[in-house]
């Protein structure tokens, strides 16, 4: 069987470079295909997240997967990073850095990939949508030109982490996330893995030696103990204990259907007018909008699952890195 194409459009970011790392695991074994990675500006600049990205893949033994850095700024909200949380370079207390510059051709990417892969194509976003909404924008496109779209953001009558609504990846660009459900059609809703789940798989220092040791001479392992010391001690400073929530990571197992997880059926809407209630996201589940469903929502994850199937994707990078 041929092996799913999947793009990926991300921030890295810490967990965005462990939902990397196990992509680059399922590629490695042949599982699915990583035709390509776009970034887009969040927890860090567009280009930083870029090289953060091929910097990340590069260390995984990943050399034949095209990264391109997409929009630098959100589609109309003044740009905000987040260096509290991932790091002055996004990557916690490492600066990754790439020979080459980074690409910026990242809609000749998407163009290119949706024209070889057509509907097959698994679209997978774990940074704010400002890509994803600039590509429907521009062109006659819905999310059905892919055979799955999958976005990690939100947070469904749940607290928020960037304001007591709104997630982080909805708050930087509310605008795109509201044209993405705007326009996810029907005929292909979007999958939406908000907090309320993401939250959920949280790795801890015992878990990163785990994670570690799976990894075995991939070179990424040596820099994961000052990437994720960062992000322990941002969850610490903020009340969440001395581990770190991987919300990327399980967002990519969802969208792969490589982890048992549940949705149910509804309509997202997002807040982009509100200064106070920004990125809100809002899920009529009662049908009062009488608006049809434009979302699969996740409303549970088997979470030590998802840390048995990333093990066994690290292991795959680590026989890989064994025989080169
Ligand atoms: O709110 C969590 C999300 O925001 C994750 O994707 C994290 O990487 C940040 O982008
Ligand atoms: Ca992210």
């Amino acid at each position: 069987m041929t092996p799913p194409p999947v793009l990926l459009d991300c921030d890295p970011g810490i967990d965005d470079a462990l939902a990397l790392i196990y992509l680059a695991g399922l590629h490695t074994r042949g599982d699915i295909r990583l035709v390509g990675v776009t970034t887009t500006a969040g927890n860090t600049t567009t280009r930083r997240t870029a090289v953060n990205a091929a910097w990340v893949l590069a260390r995984c033994g990943i050399t034949d997967v095209p990264v391109a850095a997409g929009r630098a700024e959100p589609l109309k909200a003044p740009l905000v990073t987040t260096p509290e949380t991932h790091g002055e370079h996004g990557m916690g207390y490492v600066t990754p850095t790439v020979d080459q510059d980074v690409d910026t051709h990242w809609e000749t990417l998407w163009d290119k990939v949706c024209a070889e892969h057509g509907e097959s194509l698994q679209l997978i976003v774990t940074g704010p949508c400002t890509n994803l909404a600039a590509w429907l924008g521009e062109g006659s496109q819905t999310t059905a030109a892919f055979d799955s779209v999958t976005i990690m953001g939100g947070a469904v009558l749940y607290q928020g982490n960037t304001t007591p609504t709104a997630e982080w990846n909805f708050w930087v660009d509310p605008d795109a996330a509201k044209d993405v459900f705007a326009q996810a059609s029907p005929e292909l809703p979007v999958t939406l893995a908000p907090l309320n789940v993401t939250e959920q798989m949280l790795l801890d220092p015992l878990g990163l030696e785990t994670l570690i040791a799976a990894l075995g001479g991939t070179p990424i392992a040596a820099d994961l103990p000052e990437i994720l010391r960062f992000y322990f001690e941002f969850h610490e400073a903020t009340g969440a204990g001395y581990q770190a929530q991987i919300h990327d990571l399980l967002t990519c197992m969802i969208a792969l259907g490589t982890v048992a997880h549940r949705t149910t059926e509804t309509t997202v809407d997002v807040e982009a007018d509100s200064e106070l209630t920004r990125g809100t996201s809002l899920a009529d589940h009662r049908g009062h909008w009488q608006r049809p469903a434009n979302a699969h929502l996740v409303t549970e994850a088997d979470i030590p699952a998802a840390w048995a199937e990333f093990h066994a994707a690290a292991r795959t990078l680590a026989q890989a890195a064994a025989s080169r």
